[in-house]
């Protein structure tokens, strides 16, 4: 039995379930080449059907991570601000009907697309709540047969926060917090004030200064703007987001009451710029904490499923066993808007046609295209480019090697991973001892801001000697504190607050991308590689042509696609 997922606005995406077992999970992004493409994720489609070897008319249910129909709490929300002024109102009306006309309307006739598009079909379409499929997403995928379960974004229809206790196959919802009270709407509208883009997944960068600032304005943000008002419960001062829709602009008159002038997406960054990151990653995390601390109250067990844009907060997931009673975690990669895809089909699976769970535990992201050596080495000669073919074995110490001395490889291996993260099969890799490695790859592939940190893959072996105790954490989900004589063994990983946040290799689940890194290790006492995604400014690699595309983009060393050891030599004619 087939059940294909759908997330149709923004992270579209599609993911195919074959009795209840992934065949497929992919972005459209990394298609149609967009940075968080938004839109009917067609070319995903497209792959799934094909990645299975079949057409839409084996596809028994079709799920959709959205209900449109529930719009009435989002009407009274939009009006309450609306009436506040005429101004207000027409803008707020005016951005409504897109919405709604936008997309709103397109997902009533969601089937009759998928019909239209795909040649037919006799499956049965489900609409499924959006914070109801983020929590699918990871729960049934996790280890345990019981857990609590938190999912927390912007917002879905209306919710922002759900509450949920998995037993088995259900999810029961314990409760909701609703717009206007969005922790993930606040995170955003303080990227936006720090001067980026905040439907650009740029909160990373928040994040990544949080580590050079202070909390000075943590109090009066606890006190006055996301405040804690009960067990379980938060609200924010919405008058803090910017209520007149203007574009490229989400905080309010409130943000920058309280943080001064906003910076402009070339202004220098500052201290200042930093200590406003460091408070607002403060009282995001202690907000958080809170309301997990409600939920073990209610659930009583240790086992906590997080999802949703908010849990790719990889500072505040390392906190959480020590600030909470929560003792095992599990995350799904795509965390985001895209999981939904995964998660709506999951919950059809489990909650509407009570199959019983398989055990099926996600313990690796490769989920996307994967191509043949023939393949890799057809977009080589096309573009004139030198091709070395090495065995097994041969190939991951002779790169080894090359990464000891400096080199930077572009690393194209297997099947894409599944979510925003490169974890080793679309990565660039490097040596992550060279204290100057940062500035080397930022000259050589990416400009991207010197206060964000890169993040190592380890052998999940080597998990005791950097952080003092064995971690899963397969997903680069999660941020640790490296112990303090390890930091200088691998200095272009450990970010300025003395943290890293690690892919742990298992030898089982990435066989080659193991031996890589303990080649490495043979060779330097060190089983950790520098680790960022293979894209510049792009969505991630997806085929053998972006991946060279970006490789001659750039003054990446080598290029590695399977057995095939690509150069910047030209083909002899
Ligand atoms: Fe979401």
């Amino acid at each position: 039995m087939y059940i294909l997922g759908l997330t149709t606005m923004g992270e579209s995406a599609a993911a195919l379930l074959r009795d209840g077992e992934i065949v497929a999970c992919v972005e459209e992004e990394r298609f149609s080449r967009k940075k968080h493409h938004i839109g009917f994720p067609y070319q995903s489609v497209r792959y799934c059907l094909r990645e299975a070897g079949i057409g839409i008319d084996a596809v028994d249910h079709v799920a959709h991570y959205w209900k449109p129909w529930v719009l009435g709490h989002r009407i009274g929300h939009t009006l309450g601000v609306a009436l506040k002024g005429l101004r207000l109102f027409e803008a707020r009306a005016r951005r409504g009907s897109q919405q709604v006309r936008g997309h709103y309307l397109p997902m009533f006739y969601m089937p009759l697309k998928v019909r239209h598009e795909f040649g037919g079909g006799q499956f049965r379409f489900h609409y499924v709540d959006h914070h109801v499929s983020h929590a699918a997403s990871t729960f049934y995928l996790s280890p345990f047969d019981q857990a609590a379960i938190l999912t927390v974004d912007g917002a879905g229809e209306s919710t922002t926060v759900l509450f949920a206790h998995g037993r088995g196959r259900t999810i029961e919802v314990l409760r909701h917090i609703k717009l206007p009270h969005s922790l993930g709407q606040f995170y955003s509208a303080v990227t936006n004030f720090l001067g980026f883009d905040m439907f650009a997944g740029d909160e990373y960068k928040v994040m990544g200064m949080a580590g050079w600032g202070e909390p000075t304005l943590y109090d009066r943000l606890a006190r006055d703007v996301v405040v804690r008002d009960g067990p379980g419960s938060f609200k924010l001062d919405i008058t803090f987001l910017d209520h007149h829709l203007a574009k490229h602009r989400q905080y309010g008159e409130r943000a920058t009451r309280l943080f001064g002038a906003p910076r402009g997406p070339d202004d220098e960054v500052v201290q200042r710029h930093y200590d406003v990151a460091a408070s607002v990653q403060k009282v995001f995390e202690e907000t958080l904490f809170h309301l997990l601390r409600w939920l073990f109250e209610q659930t009583g067990t240790r086992n906590l499923c997080m999802a949703g844009g908010c849990a790719l907060n990889s500072l505040a997931n390392g906190k959480i066993v020590a600030q909470t009673p929560f003792e095992n975690l599990f995350f799904q990669p795509s965390a985001h808007d895209a999981g939904g895809a995964l998660g709506s089909a999951l919950y059809v699976h489990h909650a509407v046609l009570s199959a019983q769970r398989n055990g099926t535990v996600m313990r690796h992201a490769y989920w996307g295209p994967g191509f043949t050596e023939a393949e890799c080495r057809a977009a080589a000669e096309a573009a004139h480019l030198a091709v070395e073919r090495l065995d097994d074995g041969v190939l991951e110490r002779n790169l080894a090697a090359r990464l000891a001395d400096g080199a930077i490889v572009g690393w194209f291996q297997g099947r894409m991973e599944w979510g925003p993260r490169a974890l080793g099969h679309r990565s660039f890799l490097a040596d992550p001892r060279r204290a100057d490695m940062k500035e080397t790859i930022n000259r050589k592939i990416k400009l991207r801001e010197p206060f964000r940190p890169f993040a190592p893959s380890m052998l999940a072996e080597a998990s005791e000697r950097y952080f003092g105790r064995s971690h899963e954490a397969p997903f680069m989900i999660t941020v640790f504190p490296v112990l303090e004589q390890r930091k200088h063994e691998i200095p272009a990983v450990v970010h300025v607050d003395g943290t890293a946040r690690p892919q742990l290799v298992d030898r089982t689940v990435s066989p080659r991308y193991w031996r890589l890194i303990k080649e490495f290790e043979n060779l330097t006492g060190v089983p950790v590689l520098l680790n960022t995604s293979f894209n510049v400014q792009e969505p991630i690699v997806c085929t053998p042509e972006d991946a060279i595309k970006t490789f001659l983009a750039t003054e990446v060393d080598y290029l590695v696609m399977e057995n095939l050891v690509v150069t910047r030599e030209r083909m002899k004619p």
